[in-house]
């Protein structure tokens, strides 16, 4: 399964792909990782892997339109099977988002539909929740609203801050979403009526 991942920064969860294709048990192949920041240092664990990076600068483009057309046409020269966000911190436009469906993937900190967009520990805390998590799903034109392929949850501790609730809601996504886009690559996941089904099960 050829894949493209798209970052913007630090790219914590591109490395824990990289670390499960390394050692075997991750059957993908990272054709190019895309970043929109220049400075994003996942790029730099991307040349480390031995993977081809590209930078797609948003601030080089006139509109979202212009910018997801040239993204659009980048990731397509690559030819994958499946397209990766991992931490890509631009909304997509609908023509994008449609034009990749059905192959194009994203993980959200947080239990979705809980806390779409940005501040999802501090939110999750404000509203005094028991739990909160992270979220993989199909991505549509909604933000964060795509069928939910696989969710990770931890308890929220008395005396959490964002910071502390962050860094463990990575360690879940480190888990999560290799495990995810391994059910993609095998080919086990479908979707009907709206949700996602692993091995066709309902
Ligand atoms: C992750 O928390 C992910 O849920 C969110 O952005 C963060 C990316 O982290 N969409 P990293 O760049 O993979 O370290």
């Amino acid at each position: 399964c050829k894949a493209v991942v798209l970052i913007s920064g630090g790219g914590s969860n591109l490395q824990a792909f990289i670390d499960q294709i390394e050692a075997g048990q991750l059957p993908l192949d990272i054709a190019l990782v895309i970043s929109n920041k220049p400075e994003a240092f996942g790029l730099e664990r991307a040349t480390r892997a031995g993977i081809d990076t590209l930078v797609v600068n948003h601030k080089a483009y006139p509109s979202r339109d212009d910018f997801d057309r040239a993204l659009q046409r980048a990731i397509d020269a690559a030819t994958p099977d499946l397209v990766i966000l991992a931490g890509f911190m631009r909304i997509l436009t609908a023509d994008f988002v449609n034009h990749f469906r059905h192959r194009l993937i994203n993980i959200h900190p947080s239990l979705l539909p809980k806390y779409p967009g940005t501040n999802t520990h501090q939110r999750a805390l404000d509203a005094g929740d028991t739990w909160h998590g992270a979220s993989i799903h199909f991505v549509v034109p909604e933000v964060d609203a795509g069928p939910i392929i696989l969710q990770g949850r931890l308890k929220i501790r008395s005396d959490d801050n964002a910071d502390q609730l962050q860094q463990r809601i990575h360690k879940i996504e480190h888990q999560l979403y290799p495990l995810a886009a391994r059910w993609f690559a095998e080919q086990r996941l479908s979707q009907h009526n709206g949700k996602v089904l692993l091995d066709g099960e309902t």
